[in-house]
């Protein structure tokens, strides 16, 4: 094979500790900006020589030119085989699984998840590791710092791979092998699910309804919801993945996924209604009538693990993400088994999973999954949702209210303040920080506080801490306001200002979540001075 070694200038673009790159797309389309991030990536990968590389991504603009570059680099760089999703399509999900089924040395992922799409919108590029999950931080800042003196890339001259055609091509002497990107990660879940318990559900009338937004999960849903499990044809909507998603936004909150949501609370809803994001690893739950807040959606699905298959000998942990509402630590605690509060970011569940400490992790902005793959996994968390619900027989509403009866709720939000100027975000955050240790002993808004400190995780399996995670102010009554800058947002700065609230068991379940946290909030503006430092009187979002 003829190898190019081709000249380039470094940039300085990356966050070091991130777990790939996520820009605009006319930012990734700068002359050898891709490659310049995949050549430095490779010369991070020691012993990669021969070894089999997986790459898939959503399916977003740029998806296909990023996937030819990859594959072209893979053999100018020694790799033994490459993996491709037909139609350069795979899950996030989908592609740990894949790197882990084959024993891959590790996969690109192409997505830059719930961001919108199109040549406009966002492109990314992640790098996940052999265990399937999200590359540690050794790597990615390895990455960082080669990508501040690299000179050249490599590639070979090759004309481009059919992605269409499954099978086997070659590439400069590479074997590149298109791949079904649904049948395999279709045969792990129905090890996990009853699949027989769904059907009959389905067979006896049960209606669904999934929407996949015009993005990735939408041939794995028609796949194994219509497919496998027989839900009538049309359960699954915006089926077909678009470069640009139909123009929409695939994030599955409460804002984009409107239409769902109000089907789900108008007279002709569904008995359930589920969404997936870009990727497909991150979930929305609608029971007729009912929203799950993905923090209780956690919590309920770790209850009642055990009524499927895969669980059935009960799960060994929980994790969940600071800013996830303590939802979960009560099921943990009447199960015995070990909780983990981890940081923001999936990355941070992959060593408690490695080493067999947790079974279900979850985080609060819609993301749920468990040691089957290393990523979180939107479809999984749906199928889990539908095994519990054929095997209790009764509706989600019931399910929830049955769990707050015998947990108790925590009404939980989330407010973010989107797009605000970075330079006010951080001393925001730095003048919070500085005035934990003065808040009044006393107490605040007649609260005693019992927390304030800026959140470090000391990692129990490599001992590594990771600080300045974000700002906790706990009170005595299970009362929590967490304030921490987002690290995804492509413009400005996102300020997320999480709260949350404990009602007991026999305590009023039924009220108005921004209102049962009313004077939290007004506390987390007078406490940060939101208003007066970002300029807004309201978020822009609130989930
Ligand atoms: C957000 C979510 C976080 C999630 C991440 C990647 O990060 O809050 O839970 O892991 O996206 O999907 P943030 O923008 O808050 O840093
Ligand atoms: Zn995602």
């Amino acid at each position: 094979m003829t190898v190019k070694t081709i000249a380039t200038t470094p940039y300085d673009d990356q966050k070091p500790g991130t777990s790939g790159l996520r820009k605009r797309v006319t930012h990734f389309q700068q002359p050898n900006y891709v490659e310049n991030f995949i050549q430095s990536l490779f010369d991070s990968l020691p012993g990669k020589e021969n070894m089999t590389l997986v790459i898939g991504g959503d399916g977003r603009y740029f998806n296909d030119t990023v996937i030819q570059i990859a594959i072209r680099m893979a053999a100018a760089n020694g790799f033994g085989r490459v993996l491709v999703g037909q139609g350069g399509i795979l899950s996030t999900p989908g592609a740990s699984h894949i790197i882990r089924h084959y024993g891959a040395f590790g996969g690109l992922i192409l997505s830059a998840s719930h961001n919108p799409g199109g040549p406009d919108g966002d492109f990314g590029i992640k790098y996940n590791a052999a265990n399937g999950g999200p590359a540690p931080e050794r790597i990615t800042d390895a990455v960082h710092a080669r990508s501040l003196v690299i000179t050249e890339y490599k590639s070979v001259d090759t004309p481009d791979i059919d992605l269409t055609r499954k099978g086997i091509q070659s590439v400069a002497g590479m074997a590149v092998e298109v791949i079904d990107p649904v049948a395999d990660y279709a045969a792990l879940m129905e090890t996990l699910f009853d699949f027989d318990a769904i059907r009959e559900m389905f067979a006896s009338g049960f209606r669904m309804r999934f929407d996949a937004m015009h993005a990735v999960t939408g041939p794995y849903a028609k796949a194994i919801i219509e497919g496998h499990l027989g839900a009538g044809e049309g359960t699954v909507v915006n089926a077909v993945p678009l470069p640009d998603f139909g123009g929409g936004h695939p994030d599955p909150n409460l804002v984009h996924a409107k239409e769902l949501y109000d089907l789900m609370m108008g007279p002709d809803a569904p008995d359930f209604g589920a969404a997936s994001d870009g990727d497909g690893d991150r979930n929305l739950v609608i029971g007729r009538g009912r929203f799950v807040t993905p923090s209780d959606s956690l919590a309920i699905l770790a209850a009642n693990a055990h009524l499927a298959p895969g669980y059935a000998r009960g799960i060994v942990g929980i994790a969940r993400s600071m800013p996830t509402s303590a939802a979960a630590d009560r099921v943990a605690e009447k199960l015995g088994i070990e909780m983990h509060e981890t940081p923001t970011g999936w990355k941070f569940f992959g060593n408690l999973l490695d080493a067999g400490r947790v079974t279900i992790c979850g985080e609060e902005s819609a993301g749920t999954g468990s040691d089957h793959v290393r990523e979180k996994d939107g479809l999984w968390a749906v199928l889990l949702w539908l095994n519990i619900l054929a095997v209790r027989k009764q509706g989600v509403d019931e399910i929830v209210r049955e769990h707050w009866a015998r947990f108790g709720r925590n009404y939980y939000s989330r407010h973010d303040y989107e797009e605000i100027d970075s330079g006010a975000a951080n001393l925001l955050m730095d003048d919070l920080r500085a005035r934990l240790p003065s808040l009044p002993a006393s107490g605040l808004g007649g609260r005693e506080i019992v927390l304030a400190d800026d959140f470090a995780y000391h990692d129990p399996v490599d001992g590594s801490t990771s600080s300045a995670q974000g700002v906790r102010i706990g009170f005595a009554d299970g009362s929590r306001i967490v304030f921490r800058l987002s690290g995804t947002g492509t413009v400005g700065a996102t300020l997320r200002v999480y709260l949350e609230r404990y009602e007991a068991p026999d305590g009023a379940h039924d009220r108005d979540t921004q209102d049962a946290l009313a004077d939290l909030i007004a506390l987390a503006d007078s406490v940060a001075e939101i208003g007066a430092r970002t300029g807004r009187d309201a978020p822009t979002v609130i989930t």
